[in-house]
């Protein structure tokens, strides 16, 4: 396994929000962590990554490495990037600088860079261009472009769709299916239910920060992914 949470527990003050969280994600997979607003799954992949809440218990294991007492920085050291929800690029900072960001030692490589213009095209004709001054789908393929950059094994993306335009969200679904293809696994935090269908391997649904299915991709359909979150189904058309 490349990621395998066990018994993870975290707190905000003394809210208890997740309460007991365990999922594994084979290396090549994408698995989705399905849930309504507020059922945590920010905080649960915020725990993993040692960002906010403080007290978490727990096993969480990447790629054969106890991390769950490892600080963030080394967290990501080992491979394990973030795409955070709401996406989090620096306003002030150009595109080039903040694709800069995650590069801690020694300087950028221009081959990682073509690596993300590959992805994004439009990244490098704005290279100079203050982040702030992106439309929110570009700035959604500055973070994404981002956290390639360090060359990680795993990314978890935290609705990585969200307030996107139709063409960019399939874009952005292109893309992760397209790092899958080059052997960089996705954890995808999501309410989005077609992204889930479109991508997962197999998805947790997690409610008041338990987690209350499981389903692989074979037995995905909408109407099922509607009945565990209780959510309404939407009329197309
Ligand atoms: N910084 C915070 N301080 C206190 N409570 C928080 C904080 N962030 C989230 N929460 C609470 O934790 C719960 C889970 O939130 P979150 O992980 O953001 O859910 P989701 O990502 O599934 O929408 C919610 O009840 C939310 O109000
Ligand atoms: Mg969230």
């Amino acid at each position: 396994m490349l990621l395998k949470v066990e018994d993870l527990r975290a707190y905000y003050n003394k809210s208890h929000i997740i309460q007991g969280v365990s999922f594994e994600v084979a290396k090549g997979e994408i698995i989705g962590i399905l849930g309504r607003n507020g059922m945590g799954k920010s905080t649960l992949m915020r725990s993993i990554l040692d960002l906010t809440p403080p007290r978490t218990t727990g096993s969480v294991k990447f790629d054969g490495v106890e991390i769950s007492s490892l600080k963030a920085h080394k967290i990501a050291g080992l491979g394990l990037s973030y795409v955070p929800q709401g996406r989090h690029i620096f306003p002030r900072l150009t595109v080039l600088e903040n694709l800069s960001i995650p590069v801690t030692k020694g300087k950028v490589h221009g081959e990682d860079l073509d690596e993300v213009f590959g992805y994004f095209p439009v990244l490098k004709e704005r290279l100079k261009q203050l982040g702030g001054t992106l439309s929110g789908g570009q700035q959604q393929m500055l973070a994404i472009g981002r956290a390639i950059m360090s060359k990680p094994k795993l990314i978890i993306f935290d609705e990585p769709t969200e307030g996107l335009q139709p063409s960019i969200v399939q874009q952005v679904r292109e893309t992760i299916k397209r790092f899958r293809d080059r052997g960089i696994t996705a954890l995808i935090a999501d309410q989005n239910l077609e992204n889930a269908l479109d991508l997962c391997d197999r998805v947790y649904v997690l409610e008041k920060g338990v987690i209350k299915y499981t389903e692989q991709r074979e037995n995905l359909s909408l109407e099922m992914l509607c009945t565990y979150l209780g959510v309404v189904k939407k009329q197309k058309g």
